[in-house]
């Protein structure tokens, strides 16, 4: 079965290093007990295996109702955690992530950007059975004119082709209008093509095995001959989120191409989808999952600094707790306690009550002086840094004077000051230098 992930479901991005990008998982061994430095984490023991076990609860599906507060001073690695969990949950299960202030937008309402978060947090599995040919190409033969037909012409009068499988041959003849995806394809003989019976769109799967020797040095795919048939009934598992299927309603007539996407620019898409369209979209996702044609798969809503949230947002989320399909909420806050926007009222995490009962709370812990050199250590071998001893040290000094992630910010500035005097590895001299260019936010 062929697996297809859609365009909100959670993709691998490791081209440019990020702030997080040394955290690859929650570093836990079999028994989820966390391993003290692994997966790019280190220390924080007790926060990673009570995450761990919110990363089993949800991919059981038994987070409803309940939604998991990350607690703790700020830079002790609350956003580090919920992205361990992404990486733990897996590309299957989507993971969406926004900030708290984010909600305040001029144009939209605060529920709407709930709601359409939400939804990019609630996966669906869909199946699809197509009817498609499939085979080494033996022979190709257009008919008529190909140059008159690409100016616009309606020469092409027939594409006959014929596909072959290890059970044998069989002829078919194509409507001219797929030359254009021919063309583009690059088909020629000896090439493994798939046609979708229904939409006709023909794809160039790779070159036959049978041709393998044709060159040296080969940039090329070669498969062998398909088994079975020419005709074959194929089931695709397609993984796309309840927000794609939303936005595929409200702009149906767009397209797909380069041209679709920038005219799709100028539109304030984000007020097309209506209540009235995700209401469609619903009963026919509840239709398909009735059907056994989808499964639906509640991801992970990361919300940071939730404290930004108001009352409004709270009653929100009080309410889509519940729901049976939600995702499970994973908030996070620095706050200890403040007004709960939109209420005048001081409240523990600056968060209503009401939300308060059902959290989970992860606690983190405020870093000690080895936590921070080896976040600092783990941290310069992911951007490629060396250093001296002396400059790790002082980073530790300013990281428990200012923040770690002040720390962690210089140590790209301090290499250009080393480079740039001709040294290779980062001095203490250096950071002292990085650190006089740039103001801490606070000291
Ligand atoms: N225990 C840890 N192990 C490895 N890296 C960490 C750890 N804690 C924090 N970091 C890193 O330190 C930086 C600040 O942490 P962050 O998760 O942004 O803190 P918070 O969200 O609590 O303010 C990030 O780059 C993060 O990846
Ligand atoms: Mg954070």
């Amino acid at each position: 079965m062929e697996e297809r992930t859609g365009t909100g479901a959670q993709k691998k991005q490791h081209s440019r290093t990020c702030a997080h990008s040394h955290i690859t998982g929650l570093g836990l061994d079999k028994e989820c007990a966390a391993i003290k430095t692994k997966d790019g984490f280190f220390g924080q023991e007790n926060a990673r295996e009570a995450a761990g076990v919110i990363v089993a609860l949800t991919k059981k599906q038994k987070m409803a109702g309940k939604a998991v507060l990350l607690a703790g001073p700020s830079g002790t690695g609350k956003t580090a955690l919920a992205l361990g969990m992404a990486r733990e949950l897996g590309e299957r299960i989507p993971f969406c992530v926004l900030a708290g202030s984010e909600v305040y937008s001029a144009e939209v309402k605060k529920t709407e950007i709930l709601v359409e978060n939400m939804r990019k947090a609630i996966g669906l599995k869909i199946k699809t059975v197509s009817t498609v040919y499939e085979g080494e190409v033996a022979s190709l033969v257009f008919n008529g004119s190909p140059k008159a037909f690409t100016d616009g012409g309606k020469k092409i009068t027939e594409i006959n082709v014929e596909l072959k499988c290890q059970k044998g041959k069989k002829s078919l003849r194509l409507d001219p209008s797929m030359y254009g995806n021919i063309l583009s394809e690059r088909v020629r003989t000896g090439d493994i093509v798939t046609i979708d019976a229904t939409s006709g769109s023909l794809k160039r799967l790779g070159r036959s095995e049978t041709f393998s020797a044709e060159h040296d040095i080969e940039s090329e795919i070669y498969l062998p001959v398909p088994k079975g048939d020419v005709k074959k009934v194929k089931e695709t598992v397609h993984q796309i989120t309840l927000h794609d299927l939303d936005s595929a309603h409200a702009c149906p007539k767009d397209g797909q191409d380069a041209i679709a996407l920038i005219n799709r620019l100028g539109k304030t898409k984000k007020t097309e989808i209506t209540e009235k369209l995700r209401n469609k979209v619903n009963a026919s996702v509840t239709d398909l999952v009735l059907k056994g044609a989808a499964e639906i798969i509640p991801g992970v809503l990361f919300i940071d600094e939730v404290h930004m949230l108001d009352a409004d947002c709270f009653a929100f989320l009080n309410r889509a707790l519940e729901m049976p399909t939600a995702p499970t909420f994973v908030l996070a806050t620095n706050k200890k306690e403040g007004v709960v926007r939109g209420t005048g009222i001081r409240n523990t995490l600056g968060i209503s009550n009401d939300l308060l009962d059902r959290f989970l709370i992860i606690q983190t812990q405020q870093y000690g002086k080895e936590d921070i050199k080896a976040v600092l250590v783990i941290r310069a071998r992911t951007e490629n840094i060396s250093m001296e001893e002396g400059a790790l040290e002082a980073l530790v000094e300013i990281a428990e004077r200012t923040s770690l992630r002040h720390a962690m910010h210089l140590m790209a500035p301090a290499e250009i000051c080393a480079k740039s005097g001709g040294f290779e590895k980062i001095e203490a001299a250096h950071i002292k230098e990085a650190e006089e260019l740039f103001c801490p936010v606070r000291r």
